[in-house]
């Protein structure tokens, strides 16, 4: 039995295609699953591609690896991970290194990198993007733990990541839960994307009164202009579909109730913990949410009044003020979750680099698109950006955009169609770009029913009015 330089446990279809692709690089590897019945139909099928050592069991598969160990693990987040890791742990030795390549919560990641590190062993946390295709052809590769730790995967790492103009798509994101935390806000991002997607379409179809088969070209279009990206372009071929059994557009038989396994629920519950404005992930984790009420929605329907969209525009300009609706949008929301990074950055300790993670995120991934070069050169330009709205590039696509945004938004909503990730990214871009808000009111209400005092724009301190007695102004700091 030759030694495997690293191993693999976990076989269903990301599992089975990361270590098809390590193995197509030359790289001997050993592979595990807990049903050895699926061991050894990967090797019937696949086993050519490499050299695979099949392991029946977590010892076997231990005993396969030369030190120190490095073993990828690839299982459903949540609760299997911890069992793999407590089975793994008493057969490992000091050094050796767990990855867990699945989209695990990152506060999980920093509880086990602790965990592992309390016996000795080296646990990285690696967020791995791109889907089944991806994971076999080259995903984008967001890997945390610890330098040293890295430093003894990097080659394998770097050489199965997509690359783009000759950069992996492959970097250190930093220590314990960076890897993953930068991945979530990627599928929170994802979720934006999408979601945004869905509203054009929306649109599209209910208001610009254009068949399926018609909106499948406009974005083929605009996969060529600032938009291109994966998302746009699997648009246009979903679009494309016909049904086998209906002879319609496949779109229009799939049940629009949209599904989530939470990693964008976990991109806006930490926002709300850091005190980022993430309205367009959130929105579109909402969106969903509210998709899957279909039994209540079906009622709502049939009671709750509205307009008919429909009509009304030219649709030559509705298109193109949709499309442009959709890249400022876009904008904002990639604004947002980099923010949101630039917060976790500092609230964690993880000194991000966010210019890398555009870099990493422009091939293999499910995000991936031209704008992050702009992104990319953004943070080059400006390492300690506070929002990328602020950059001249930006500042300028969103300004040039937002006449026909405005319209959109507009136009949703006199004729009934929701578009919560327009509409709010709009609202955080005109809340963003005003110098006094409304708050001065808010803060004036909580300080009359709770005492919560207030700060005043002429003068230094802490205040409170006494609404219920005699109404004077006190100062509450000294
Ligand atoms: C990726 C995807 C991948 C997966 C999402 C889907 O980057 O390859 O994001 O991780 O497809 O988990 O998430 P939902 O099921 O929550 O939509």
């Amino acid at each position: 039995m030759s030694e495997s330089v690293i191993g693999v446990t976990g076989l269903a279809v990301m599992g089975a295609n990361l270590a098809r692709n390590i193995a197509r690089r030359g790289v001997p590897i050993a592979v595990h699953n807990r049903t050895p019945a699926r061991t050894g139909e990967f090797i019937d099928a696949y086993g050519e591609e490499g050299a695979f050592t099949a392991a029946e069991s977590l010892e076997d598969l231990v005993d396969a690896l030369e030190k120190p160990r490095r073993i990828i693990v690839m299982v459903k987040a949540g609760q299997p991970v911890d069992e793999v890791i407590s089975e793994l742990t008493p057969l490992l030795d000091e050094g050796d290194i767990i990855i867990d390549a699945g989209n695990s919560h990152f506060p999980d990641t920093r509880r086990r990198t602790a965990e592992c590190a309390e016996r000795g062993l080296r646990f990285m946390g690696v967020g791995v993007s791109g889907g089944e295709e991806g994971a076999l052809l080259g995903p984008s590769i967001m890997p945390g733990g610890d330098a040293d730790a890295y430093a003894a995967v990097t080659e394998i790492l770097t050489s199965i990541a997509a690359q783009v103009d000759g950069t992996p798509c492959c970097v250190h994101v930093g220590p314990d839960g960076a890897g993953h935390y930068v991945k979530m806000v990627h599928n929170g991002i994802e979720y934006a994307d999408i979601q945004l997607i869905a509203e054009a379409y929306d649109l599209l179809t209910h208001v610009a009164g254009l068949d399926t088969a018609a909106i499948g070209k406009i974005f083929a279009e605009w996969n060529s202009g600032d938009l291109e990206s994966f998302l746009i372009e699997i648009t246009a071929t979903v679009l494309a579909k016909t049904d086998e059994t209906t002879g319609g557009p496949l779109v229009d038989v799939i049940a629009d109730q949209a599904e989530q396994k939470g990693t964008g629920r976990w991109t806006a519950i930490d926002a709300l913990d850091l005190g980022v404005p993430l309205t367009a992930i959130t929105e579109a984790v909402f969106a969903r949410t509210l998709s899957s009420l279909s039994d209540e929605r079906r009622a709502a329907a049939a009671t709750l009044g509205g307009p008919t969209p429909g009509g009304g525009a030219n649709r030559d300009d509705l298109v193109d003020d949709i499309r442009q609706a959709l890249y400022a949008s876009k904008v904002v929301a990639y604004a947002q979750g980099f923010a949101q990074m630039r917060a976790a950055s500092q609230a964690y300790g993880w000194d991000l680099d966010l210019g890398a993670m555009a870099t990493i995120w422009r091939g293999g991934c499910i995000i991936r698109a031209q704008f992050l070069n702009r992104i990319r050169d953004a943070y080059a330009e400006h390492p300690d950006l506070d929002n990328l709205l602020m950059v001249p590039y930006f500042t300028q696509a969103v300004a040039d955009a937002q006449d026909a945004w405005r319209r959109v938004v507009v136009t949703a909503t006199e004729q009934g169609v929701a578009v919560p990730a327009f509409s709010s990214s709009l609202s955080y871009y005109d809340g963003y770009r005003r110098e006094r808000g409304p708050a001065n009111l808010i803060q004036g209400l909580r300080d009359f029913f709770g005492a919560h005092t207030y700060l005043r724009t002429d003068t230094e301190g802490s205040f409170h009015t006494r609404w219920g007695q005699d109404g004077a102004e006190v100062r509450t700091d000294g």
